[in-house]
């Protein structure tokens, strides 16, 4: 297998990284800013740069991965499926519904697979979670509380940088940070059907940036009720900062016990309702998670053919729940899926 890279940012590296654990070559890594390419390929050894994907595709790729912002998600990954080439996209999958179906419509037509690499879906913590609820040992769920509190200051409050621009993002922290935490209730709790939000740019100042905090209340088919709070300002964030320096938490009230799940500590514990602790696990790397690493996962299903934890269209799922959500916060109505 041959990979190339697209995107030479703060992401790629973990791309880089898993291909070459696999042992896969990585061609060429593409990215218009000169000094940003070959500052990678210095780095990692990579023989060839690219400024655009068409000059990276002469050397014929079987797989690549798309580490720029969102906006470029949709075009990308559609050139490349239809010159013959898996994707495996950064997480969110696109800005819209619109854009990933397109996405989904080229990977269909062409037979190519298409991934999205929802890293915190398959981080320990929520991977077990998602476990714990699906099997229902539990009884049903009630009330979630979730949380991501995260730092992006820096880069949002930069009116030249694309996090948090509508145009190039696709709105703020809800389709940035939130689609991890969108993406893992839907995986715990199954579909939603309906969303009430509202967002809020607090601290950031260029005005072409959305919200930089953001509360959504989702109802879930089942009947679970969840409350999801995350932020890109929290600069003096008191949680402890294990995992890329934010606090991501979730509690689980259930009909037969009490789950809590994130990078705190414990960072997984259930305890049932007669006060009994059925299982604690007091740091991230101790949770049981058959799937510890979302990219080396992927890159087992392109080699073996099987089908991903998150698929393609759980990565559009996870976009609707976000559209509708946005459409709640500017319209001020509950939205029904
Ligand atoms: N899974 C995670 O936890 C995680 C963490 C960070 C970022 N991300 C995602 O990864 C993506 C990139 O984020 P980042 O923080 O690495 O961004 P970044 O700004 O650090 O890097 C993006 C890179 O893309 C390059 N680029 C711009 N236009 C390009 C083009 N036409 N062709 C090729 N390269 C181009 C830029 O020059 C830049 O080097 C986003 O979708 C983001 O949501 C995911």
């Amino acid at each position: 297998m041959k990979a190339i890279v697209i995107g030479s940012g703060v992401i790629s590296s973990a791309h880089i990284e898993a291909y070459r654990k696999k042992g896969i070559e990585i061609a060429s890594i593409v990215d218009p800013v000169r000094e940003a390419r070959e500052k990678a390929a210095e780095t990692w050894g990579i023989p060839h740069t690219a400024a655009t994907l068409e000059e990276a595709l002469a050397y014929h790729p079987d797989v690549a991965s798309l580490c720029t912002p969102n906006y470029l998600h949709a075009p990308h990954a559609v050139a490349l499926l239809e010159a013959g080439v898996d994707v495996i996209s950064e997480k969110p999958m696109a800005r819209t519904v619109r854009e990933c179906d397109a996405m989904i419509e080229a990977a269909e037509r062409t037979g190519k697979r298409l991934f999205v690499a929802h890293s915190q879906r398959l981080y320990p913590p929520h991977q077990h979670l998602i476990d714990v609820m699906r099997a229902g040992t539990l009884g049903k769920p009630v009330m979630v509380i979730s949380t991501f509190i995260g730092d992006e200051y820096r880069r949002m409050n930069d009116p030249a940088n694309w996090k948090g621009d509508f145009e190039h993002s696709g709105g703020g922290v809800l389709i940035d940070n939130g689609s991890h935490m969108i993406n893992m209730l839907l995986g715990a709790f199954g579909p939603v059907e309906s969303v009430e939000s509202i967002g809020t740019r607090a601290l950031i100042q260029p005005e072409h940036k959305a919200e930089d905090t953001s509360v959504v209340n989702l109802k879930f088919r089942n009947r679970t009720v969840a409350s999801l709070t995350v932020t890109f300002v929290a600069r003096a964030c008191s949680f402890p900062k294990g995992y890329c320096g934010c606090a991501i938490r979730t509690e689980v009230v259930a009909e037969k016990g009490f789950v809590t799940a994130g990078n705190g500590t414990p960072a997984f514990q259930i305890v049932d309702n007669e006060g009994n602790t059925l299982e604690r696990y007091e740091k991230e790397n101790e949770v049981p998670a058959p799937r510890p690493n979302v990219l080396a996962h992927i890159l087992d299903c392109i080699r073996d053919g099987s089908e991903p934890f998150v698929t393609m269209y759980d990565a559009r799922e996870t976009v609707r729940v976000i559209e509708a959500a946005y459409r709640s916060a500017r319209e001020g109505v509950r939205v029904s899926l």
